[in-house]
Parts: structure tokens; C-alpha cells; sequence
């Protein structure tokens, strides 16, 4: 009988052989090695969920990048997440046009109905909300990101719908 501890095992061994051959395949698209980091990380990052040390580790070996200018990237970007999220992450913009358009209404809305702020999960793991700082879409204020699904015009007729969507 297998023991959940040999399966875990056995499930990181199956994640770091896929992301080998992601990266692997990667190497042959970009002329230049450091070209291939942000999209093998993008790789890691569906892979596992989040970018722990292990997997910028393996980033990092796997694409001859050292760790360090891996970290520095990883941090720099605020969609690579560095810990574990929710199913569902908000990356909701708060910046001044978005702001002046009532973002911080809707912060306040996500805040009292799930239980979230910036950085926070919500007990049931269903949402994570990132406060973002610009995300292009100034025009369409106030605008927010869930996961990889873009929302703008947002406000309090349509938030609700929105958010529901997602279980
Ligand atoms: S200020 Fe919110 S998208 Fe630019």
C-alpha cells in the first residue's frame, strides 16, 4: 500500500520531470537563455500552484539562470505568487484612475463580504486578493483581474455577479 508521504513523493518527481520537458521545449523557442526565464516561471508557477523556493530552485537549474536573478525577478512581478492562494486570486486595481472610479468601495465590498484584504485568503480558500498598482486598463476603471479573466467598468451593479462566478 502506498503511503500519502511516497505518493507526494511521487507527485513532485511527475511536476519536476513535466517542468523539465516544458522548459526543455521553452529553450528551442527563445534565442537567449534568459529569455526563456519568465516563461518557464510562468510554467512553474501552473505547475505547482505558486513559485516556492523548490520550484524557483529548479528554475533556476533548469534554465542555468542563478537563483538570485530568479528571485529577483519573481519578486518584481506581482503576478508570480510566492506562497500558496486562494482558488481564485483578485488582483483588483486601486491605483488613482481606478481609485477615482470607486475601487476602494469595491475593496471595501470584497473586504466585508469574503473576509479579505490585501495579501489575505479567505477562510474557505476560495479567493486570495492582490491590490495591484496599475493593470492598463485606465480607461476601463475601475478595472481588476480574476486569475487570468480581465474585468473593467466594474462597480457595485456588477461586482456581485462577477465574484459569483467564480466557485
Ligand atoms: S489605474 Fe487602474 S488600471 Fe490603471
Amino acid at each position: 500500500m502506498e503511503t500519502s508521504t511516497s505518493q507526494s513523493t511521487a507527485d513532485a518527481l511527475d511536476k519536476g520531470g513535466i517542468l523539465k520537458n516544458k522548459i526543455k521545449v521553452l529553450k528551442k523557442m527563445y534565442p537567449h537563455t534568459r529569455s526563456v526565464l519568465l516563461p518557464a516561471l510562468h510554467a512553474a508557477q501552473q505547475l505547482y500552484g505558486w513559485l516556492s523556493e523548490d520550484a524557483i530552485e529548479q528554475v533556476s537549474r533548469l534554465t542555468g539562470v542563478t537563483t538570485a536573478d530568479v528571485k529577483g525577478v519573481v519578486t518584481f512581478y506581482s503576478l508570480f505568487k510566492t506562497k500558496p492562494l486562494g482558488r481564485h486570486v483578485i488582483y483588483l486595481c486601486t491605483n488613482v484612475a481606478c481609485l477615482i472610479m470607486g475601487a476602494d468601495t469595491l475593496e471595501e465590498y470584497l473586504g466585508k463580504t469574503y473576509g479579505i484584504s490585501h495579501g489575505e485568503t479567505s477562510a474557505d480558500g476560495r479567493f486570495s486578493l492582490v491590490i495591484m498598482e496599475c493593470i492598463g486598463a485606465c480607461d476601463k476603471a475601475p478595472a481588476m483581474l480574476v486569475n487570468d479573466d480581465c474585468h473593467f467598468n466594474i462597480s457595485m451593479d456588477n461586482i456581485q455577479q462577477i465574484m459569483e462566478s467564480y466557485r
